[in-house]
């Protein structure tokens, strides 16, 4: 008989498989709803990686889904002078390097792909293109819906806004124009300062509706899924609070280097690379009030409030609340990998942090006094991103003679990635004639009987800028708050006199620097 026990493992393990009621929907049902208006997409990068790994697989595997409108164009915009046909040809190289999508269908879909040269600091270039727009709008008959991609290195986010207003194309339903979007990579800003600038050149073309600041975590399934687990089920909002949680820990940890991006990465460091957006972003979800309604402005508007009420870091005894570190050499997956100062393009006495932890304070009601942790470095030993909600312990242990004081208090785990699971940890009786405690975990696999097709985050993000749907996007007031609470962070680490010694260094393939060890154990177990 299965008694629900892993008998192979530690024993300790118990698997509850959920089965979801019949709701006579079908899986693929749940990947595209509503309508899907033609547009056209214009990428501008479009010789970039982002476009050739990211955007255009992306835009490949929605029409594998059915999920593109039809008629859908993409007119990717770059300085080379290549043809449509190298354009073409560059983008079917990428979706057979991914591997993973059936090439059976590129044909028809590069049918959808034009390229146009463009110098971005050039009116005339940009009326060309205005006027290239508006033929294919002719030709395909087209209603003038565009989405204005922004896949360039971001110094030129702020010229290619302005040459688009000057150019007509930014503003809606007139001169042939329909809708028109524009869609904008982190980092937006290097701080508070440069935020609010290019949020105010964007303003000079575009209104804050036609603005789609993109941060990918948001279209990860299970960080879509925290909105439905704190707020569709009645049993954890009550104890969702500071009465019942004593710490929360949320954890991006990456076992990649910095890869080929050292130009900017050298400028940028982990604060703001992953804290001032995909790390922020997890923590409003966990901490956000109820919203009233599943919209866009209601979302963001919870997530402001979080943002509004941090704490901030007092500028004394930084580590008290800051661990910096950077990766040294080290083993990742059996391989040797280089020190930070040794990949190509870092200075090789730089000081840009790879890891940090921080521990932050919500001054609020729910949480006043509750640590939240948040940590995230390269090469650390794996992949991992994940929140931990852990609960305080029994406030009495009648076991006290037998067991001891303490009890382990119960766990809460959301994994993002690579697991994405549910799993709760709470203490049971082993069987037999003594009192002996042991921890169970009830784990919950997010594709357990799913077996319809997923939307990657990019396919995500894509699809809701299509479809007008701000929810996962960055609002304006969100990311002046978020830099408002970092750049006095970022300020204070640039410039202490002990920058060098307060970065600690770490072995690539470990779980970052010796001072941050306790904290980590506290939130991997590991450490
Ligand atoms: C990006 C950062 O935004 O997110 C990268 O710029 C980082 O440095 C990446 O590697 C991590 O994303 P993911 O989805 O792999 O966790």
């Amino acid at each position: 008989m299965d008694d629900g026990l892993d008998k192979e493992g530690s024993g300790l393990k118990t698997v509850v498989e959920s089965k979801a009621p019949d709701l006579g929907i079908p899986p693929e049902a749940c990947l595209i709803e509503g309508i899907i208006e033609p547009c056209t997409i214009v990428i501008f990068g479009a010789s970039g990686d982002l476009t050739t790994r990211k955007l255009v697989p992306a835009l490949y595997n929605l029409y594998l889904n059915n999920g593109l409108p039809n008629p859908f164009l993409i007119v990717g915009c770059a300085r080379r002078k290549w043809t449509r046909q190298d354009f073409q040809r560059r983008m079917e190289g990428s979706i057979k390097e991914a591997g993973d999508m059936s090439t059976s269908k590129w044909p028809a879909f590069e049918a959808f792909l034009y390229y146009h040269p463009l110098e971005y600091d050039s009116p005339q270039s940009f009326a060309k293109l205005t006027q290239f727009l508006r033929d294919l709008d002719r030709k395909h008959s087209m209603e003038g819906n565009r989405i204005f991609y922004l896949a360039t290195p971001p110094f030129l986010y702020k010229k290619i806004a302005q040459m688009l207003g000057q150019a007509g194309l930014s503003v809606e339903r007139v001169n042939g124009n329909g809708w028109s979007r524009i869609v904008v990579e982190k980092p937006f800003g290097r701080d508070l300062a440069t935020a609010v600038d290019l949020n105010q050149t964007l303003y000079e073309s575009f209104q804050e509706h036609q603005i789609y600041r993109i941060d990918h975590y948001l279209a990860k399934e299970t960080v879509q899924n925290m909105l439905i687990f704190r707020f569709c089920n009645t049993i954890f909002e009550p104890i969702w609070n500071r009465e019942y949680i004593d710490y929360v820990g949320i954890i991006a940890a990456e076992t990649l280097g910095v890869e080929h991006r050292a130009g900017y990465y050298e400028q940028a460091g982990v604060l703001r690379d992953m804290f001032q957006n995909h790390m922020m972003q997890l923590l409003a979800l966990t901490a956000m009030e109820p919203p009233s309604l599943f919209e866009a402005d209601r979302v963001r508007d919870e997530k402001v409030k979080v943002f509004r009420s941090l704490k901030p870091l007092p500028n004394t005894n930084q580590e008290e609340n800051l661990i910096l570190g950077q990766y040294g050499s080290g083993r990742i997956d059996g391989k040797e990998v280089s020190a930070y100062r040794d990949e190509s393009g870092v200075n090789p006495e730089s000081l840009t942090p790879t890891f940090a932890i921080m521990r932050v304070f919500i001054d609020n009601w729910r949480w006043t006094g509750i640590p939240f942790y948040m940590i995230s470095g390269k090469r650390l030993a794996r992949k991992l991103t994940q929140i931990v909600i852990q609960f305080r312990e029994v406030p009495h242990s009648m076991f006290q003679d037998i067991l001891g004081e303490h009890i382990m208090a119960n766990r809460l785990l959301l994994g993002v990635q690579p697991d994405e699971r549910i799993s709760l940890t709470f203490q049971t009786k082993n069987p037999g004639a003594m009192i002996c405690i042991r921890s169970v975990t009830m784990d919950f696999n997010y594709y357990l009987n799913y077996s319809g097709p997923v939307l990657a985050a990019y396919e995500k993000v894509l699809l809701d800028c299509i479809q007008g749907d701000h929810i996962l996007f960055w609002r304006q007031d969100g990311v002046e708050l978020s830099w408002s609470f970092l750049t006095p962070v970022l300020e204070m680490c640039e410039n202490c006199p002990e920058r060098a010694e307060q970065l600690h260094p770490y072995e690539s393939g470990g779980w970052g620097p010796e001072a941050a060890q306790a904290w980590m154990k506290l939130i991997t177990g590991n450490g």
